[in-house]
């Protein structure tokens, strides 16, 4: 396994294997992400975050887990504040990254900026996201609170509900479960389907996840559903959106007929799809899952600056 100096654009670009390795690594960072052992293998290493859409969770937790392994961050939040506000190419803020730092982070509302940002950079590029495409790192901390929860991840029964078109991290998360074999239902509102491209794609390698518009059909036999919000800032009519606003909601009512250690899980932010009653039962794990963004982070970090050993 070969992990120094690689790109993280997509999750189809890792086996199973190198996956579970990641995975392994992550484990291996929890005390220090939880503070109680403190770390230098970084020291000396800067990360530069790109963010050219909004973020909480991808950014600080990327910057935080960088600085646990004792290395710098520099960047921006807020494209506003940087030299693209005066016309800047991306091609040109990756050349300056790339100048200036020894891995990036980008997240920008392009689907295949990653990609395209990783051929002007000699340094690892790792996608924080790119616009409805993917969000491979969201998918390994995914993949790492199922296997907390659940002990592992194979032969589990997982919905992915919600904007199944234009969310990034189900559609990285799906090509990702399909490798472990797990048994997918995708539920989503009318119109907010998974990609044709994304069903093509599991069928090649034959998987045919069932798909449904109705919740309550599917609840039963669960062991986990992930939540997602309507991705708003990407419908072109805002009068598209406002027909599926509010179409589906997790509440204590729906969770009635869920199994007793069914996961909810969200990638977070969440806006009116998980009702806050949730949060005080033993279903709910997207705060846990948020908080293991920070040792999944510090593995990839580490994997692609330092490669394998001490
Ligand atoms: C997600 C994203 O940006 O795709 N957020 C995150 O990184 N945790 C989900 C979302 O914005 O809905």
């Amino acid at each position: 396994m070969q992990f120094k100096g690689r790109d993280v654009i997509a999750v189809k670009d890792f086996s199973k294997e190198e996956i579970i390795h990641i995975l392994d690594e992550a484990e291996k960072m929890i005390p220090a992400a939880k503070g109680l052992t403190r770390l230098k293998t970084l020291e000396g290493r800067i990360l530069c975050t790109l963010f050219f859409e909004p973020s909480t969770r991808t950014r600080l937790s990327f910057e935080s887990a960088m600085q646990i392994l004792g290395g710098g961050v520099i960047g921006f939040a807020d494209p506003s504040g940087a030299s693209v506000a005066k016309g800047e190419t991306l091609a040109d803020t990756i050349r300056m990254a790339d100048a200036f730092g020894d891995v990036i982070v980008l997240r920008h509302p392009l689907e295949g900026a990653a990609r395209f940002a990783s051929e002007y950079a000699s340094i690892p590029v790792i996608n924080g996201g790119d616009g409805a495409g993917q969000h491979p790192t969201q998918t390994l901390l995914d993949l790492f609170t199922i296997r907390q929860a659940k002990g592992k991840i194979e032969g589990k029964k997982v919905i992915l509900l919600g904007d199944l078109k234009y969310g990034r991290t189900v559609h990285s998360m799906a090509y990702a479960l399909a490798m472990f074999d797990v048994e997918m239902i995708f539920v989503s509102p009318r119109g907010l389907e998974m990609p044709r491209e994304v069903i093509r794609g599991l069928s090649s390698i034959g998987v045919t996840p069932l798909e449904t518009n109705n919740l309550q059909d599917v609840i039963q036999d669960a062991d986990v559903l992930y939540v997602t919000r309507i991705q708003k800032e990407r419908f072109a009519d805002i009068e598209d959106y406002l027909k599926v606003a509010g179409t589906y909601r997790v509440d204590l009512e729906l969770l009635k007929n869920a199994k007793k250690d069914l996961i909810v899980m969200h990638p977070l932010p969440r806006v009116d799809e998980i009702s806050r009653e949730v949060d005080a039962t033993p279903h709910a794990w997207y705060f846990k899952q948020a908080f293991n963004a920070i040792p999944v982070r510090m593995a990839i970090l580490k994997l692609v600056l330092e490669g394998e050993g001490p």
